[in-house]
């Protein structure tokens, strides 16, 4: 019976190294453990037939091979819990959580908010008008008859042969008139344009325009010029500079462009305002009578001035960005530096 007892040791005690998981384990002490039918209880089942004055040393050895088998069992399985246990201590759960990365405001978006804000305090409202126009008003209402040389300065995206993507937000104009006359107007008009030329460091087919129009009784250039001063300083800081230089638009008359004294040199001269000292802001003049006319306007009685800037080249000098093309080719690297 010892013998038996010997063997049964050995047995359960390599079977033991096989259970490789806690239901394997929980078999196992079944198996050898179990109360009524386990191989240990069998063992001592048989004790009647081991001589009396054997009895005493096999119950003394079964005793102590139950207890040598309870806790080869414990230690087997504290043995399978350990990877957790240890995975556990790796983790070190006082560490702070790992920041959520926000979204933010597209730097146009940004720009855009930065200058209705300006403009508002000036006393202009936004408005918006459609991004695909008629010929039409993208070009004839504005001075631009069909065969007109002007149309050149706008390599345009034809829907068909009437219907265009706007080259600019000037058509706005037109509509703003026709929805506001005869009552006074201070709007701006943001929005997106197109144009059908290569895309490069300085141009983007899409891009955004902000329009500005302003018509009244008795608005001069002077109105102009101090609309653009205070913008530039509003945008750029309190001591800019703004100039006018003569231009041409079939839509004002007369037509300017505005300068502005470079922010980087302020005015010295480098590689941002090409060695001049200045840099243009925008696009502007005193709105042409027949556009007037065509916007309902008497231009005997009523005068106005108009603008039109890029919130992409505001902001490309704001911030000293030498490729517009960065704006839209949604590079977080560049985006994320913003707001
Ligand atoms: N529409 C012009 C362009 O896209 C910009 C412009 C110039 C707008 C003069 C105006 C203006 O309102 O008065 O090039």
């Amino acid at each position: 019976m010892l013998e038996k007892a010997e063997e049964l040791k050995k047995t359960a005690l390599d079977d033991l190294q096989g259970a490789a998981n806690p239901a394997e384990l929980n078999e196992w002490r079944v198996k050898y453990l179990g109360r009524k039918a386990g191989a240990l209880t069998q063992l001592l089942r048989g004790i009647s037939q081991v001589p009396v004055e054997e009895r005493a040393a096999f119950g003394q050895a079964a005793n102590e091979l139950k207890n040598l088998l309870q806790a080869a069992y414990e230690a087997r399985e504290e043995e399978l819990s350990r990877p957790a246990v240890e995975m556990l201590k790796t983790i070190d759960v006082t560490l702070p959580g790992r920041p959520v990365s926000l979204g933010r405001l597209h730097l146009t978006t940004q720009t855009l908010r930065e200058m209705y804000g300006i403009f508002a305090q000036m006393g202009f409202q936004v408005e918006e008008w459609p991004e695909v126009e008629t010929d039409y008003l993208n070009f004839e209402l504005l001075n631009m008859p069909p065969d007109h040389p002007a149309r050149d300065m706008w390599d345009t995206f034809y829907v068909n042969p009437r219907v265009v993507l706007r080259t600019h937000t000037s058509p706005g104009q037109i509509r703003s008139m026709r929805r506001h006359c005869p009552d006074p107007i201070r709007v701006i008009l943001p929005g997106k344009c197109y144009r059908y030329e290569a895309v490069t460091a300085r141009s983007e087919f899409m891009f955004y325009q902000v329009e500005g129009l302003a018509v009244g009784r008795r608005i001069t250039l002077a109105d102009l010029k101090g609309t653009m001063i205070d913008f530039a300083r509003q945008m750029f800081g309190a001591d800019r500079q703004v100039r006018f230089r003569c231009s041409y638009f079939p839509f004002t008359e007369p037509s300017v462009e505005v300068d502005m004294d470079c922010i980087i040199c302020r005015g010295e001269g480098c590689r941002v305002c090409k060695h001049t000292g200045w840099v243009e802001i925008c696009g502007a003049g005193m709105v042409h009578p027949q556009v007037l006319t065509n916007g309902g306007y008497d231009p005997d009685v009523y005068s106005g001035f108009a603008f039109g800037m890029g919130p992409e080249r505001i902001a490309m000098i704001k911030h000293n960005i030498d490729d517009i093309r960065l704006f839209y080719s949604n590079d977080v690297r560049f985006l994320g530096q913003f707001g």
